[in-house]
């Protein structure tokens, strides 16, 4: 089963993408992790991505595709789970393109759906296990004790460089101009299922279980 998660910048794709991959086994493919692995990497594509990203910009179509394009052919499991991709019609064009010449198809797409002010603060109060990359929230899912991840006990927490709000406006903007036509696209193809993203994270997740099975 292959599905995409579908909302703006800090709608919980990556939170409820992680529940995902740990319930029922299937892979997640992050754009964005991606891109910020390729960031740290220090070649002159890294480069140019860490200042597309940290601008809040749009990464080209293309590296994107070529990354996903990657995973795709050398990763196997309970089926992928699509975070922060695809973001533009031409990258669902690509989407569906690849999975057919795999002999795949989508299943679902999720669309998180939750309101711009919700999204300031989810942004602004998020940092990340540097060690296994479990997503935190100074308010909404602390550490059990401060400074160490439930998860693995790492003590190195990141924040991102475009939790900011001057990049998060542009990042807002980049997705009502250019992702959010895909809510019409899927919806128009019969795919689309619209989650409460505003609920709890764990009722966000029934949600989504609701929908799966
Ligand atoms: P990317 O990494 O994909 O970032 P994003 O889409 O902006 O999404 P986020 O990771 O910010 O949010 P999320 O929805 O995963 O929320 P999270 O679960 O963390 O992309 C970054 C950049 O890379 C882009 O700007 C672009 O430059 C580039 N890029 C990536 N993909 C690309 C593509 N396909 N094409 C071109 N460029 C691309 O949750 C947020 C916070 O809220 C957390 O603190 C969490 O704990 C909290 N939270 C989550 N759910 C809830 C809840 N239900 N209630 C309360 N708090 C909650
Ligand atoms: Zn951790």
């Amino acid at each position: 089963m292959n599905i995409i998660l579908l909302g703006p910048p800090g709608a919980g794709k990556g939170t409820q993408a992680r529940h995902l991959v740990e319930t029922r086994g299937m892979i997640q493919l992050s754009t964005g992790d991606m891109l910020r692995e390729a960031k740290t990497s220090g070649t002159e594509m890294g480069k140019k991505v860490a200042e597309i990203m940290d601008a809040g910009k749009l990464v080209t179509d293309e590296i994107v595709i070529g990354l996903i394009e990657e995973k795709l052919q050398s990763e196997a499991g309970a089926g992928f789970i699509f975070d922060g991709f695809p973001r533009t019609l031409a990258q669902a064009d690509a989407l569906a393109a690849l999975l057919a010449k795999l002999g795949q198809s989508l299943h679902t797409v999720i669309e998180m759906r939750v309101d711009d002010e919700a999204l300031v603060k989810r942004i602004s109060g998020r940092f990340t296990c540097g060690n296994c990359g479990e997503v935190y929230h100074d308010e909404t899912k602390p550490t059990k004790v401060e400074g160490v991840c439930d998860k693995c006990g790492g003590t190195e927490m990141v924040r991102r460089a475009d939790d900011n709000e001057e990049s998060l406006r542009t990042r807002l903007m980049e997705y009502y101009k250019k992702t959010s036509p895909l809510i019409g696209y899927y919806y128009a193809k019969g795919d689309l299922r619209p989650v409460n993203g505003l609920a709890d994270i764990d009722e966000v997740t029934a949600s989504i279980e609701a929908i799966l099975s």
